[in-house]
């Protein structure tokens, strides 16, 4: 019933010791999409979101997973989803596996793997449009404005430095690329693709929600540099989906750490990114293995972003 890829190390285990979820079926339950991190089910006008405990980077899926992250991106999401309901309506109709539909949780195994990590979400048409909104200058940002001064068609103030706070939010649309890789847009663009009135909705919803977390986040020691939101339509309405505020879907900096001028260390994929570069992964598929120290670092670095967040000690 339940797909664990690996038996040994990363299993599943139905006893009290650290589990790794890599993968799962639901019997009888058709997928509707199976993301790098999410499986997410089909359950006719409804959508369950599945979070595994999977890790990617630079756009691979790693080997080995990282213990409970499925949970904590889960619960980190539905705390923003509440925390920002009032800005805008979304997806979510429950986060509690007793209010799951009885098919699924009929089996008290399947209830246990998908407790924590899984959320009952209205299903939308999604939008293409990836929404980002940026508080300070990094990644791809930094990059285009290394070369062009600008970001998104944006023009910024000439002498900023890597990771600088910019002087104001910007809003910065990325459609997916057929190669993978997000491709960023200008605003003008995103307003062509899904007409002004839709377009306008995404850019101010983006900016409200983003700095309202931004400031929340502020003050429990972290920096959300930038974040990455999803929209659906549903009866003509948009809602926001998918995942909110979380560490795979932002850049979270420790505040006590920053130090504008290079890069900032990453609340999360720290230790995964140092490690594959000492050992010279090219970057291609396959993707190593991580390993256990990588793994137990990186699991304690979502469990304090959670903590410090929520301020809940366990999950
Ligand atoms: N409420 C929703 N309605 C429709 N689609 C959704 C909803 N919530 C999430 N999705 C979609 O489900 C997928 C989630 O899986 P994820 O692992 O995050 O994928 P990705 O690898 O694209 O980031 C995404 O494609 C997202 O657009
Ligand atoms: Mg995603």
């Amino acid at each position: 019933m339940i797909d664990t890829t690996e038996k040994l190390e990363g299993a599943y285990m139905t006893k009290e010791e650290i589990s790794v979820l890599l993968n799962i079926n639901l019997p009888g339950i058709p997928l509707f999409k199976k993301g790098k991190v999410r499986n997410v089910f089909d359950l006719g006008d409804k959508l369950l979101l599945v979070a595994s405990d999977r890790i990617s980077a630079y756009d691979s899926v790693m080997p080995n997973g990282i213990p409970d992250k499925g949970k904590i991106l889960t619960q980190i999401s539905a705390f923003w989803f509440d925390f920002t309901k009032n800005i805008i309506d979304n997806q979510v109709i429950s986060a509690n596996v007793d209010d799951f539909p009885e098919e699924i949780t009929i089996h008290d195994d399947v209830k246990k793997i998908l407790d924590k990590r899984s959320m009952l979400t209205r299903k939308t048409d999604s939008i293409d449009v990836e929404c980002v909104a940026r508080g300070y200058l990094s990644g791809s940002a930094w990059r285009e404005y290394q070369k062009s001064g600008s970001v998104c068609g944006i023009k910024l103030p000439a002498g900023l430095k890597e990771s600088d706070k910019l002087p104001a939010l910007i809003f910065t649309p990325a459609t997916k690329a057929a190669s993978g890789h997000d491709e960023n847009i200008s605003e003008k663009k995103m307003m062509d693709i899904l007409g002004t009135e839709v377009g306008t909705i995404l850019r101010d919803k983006t900016l409200e929600i983003y700095n309202t977390a931004r400031d929340y986040a502020e003050t429990k020691g972290i920096i959300i540099a930038d974040t990455k939101f999803e929209f659906g339509k549903l009866n003509n309405k948009i809602i926001i989906i998918d995942e909110m505020l979380t560490p795979d879907s932002s850049r979270f900096w420790p505040k006590d750490q920053y130090k504008p001028g290079g890069p900032q260390p990453s609340y999360d994929k720290q230790f995964v990114r140092d490690y594959l570069i000492s050992i010279k992964w090219n970057k291609e598929p396959p993707a190593p293995r991580l390993s256990e120290e990588v793994v137990k670092k990186t699991r304690q670095k979502y469990l304090e972003a959670y903590q410090m967040l929520t301020g809940k000690n366990i999950l």
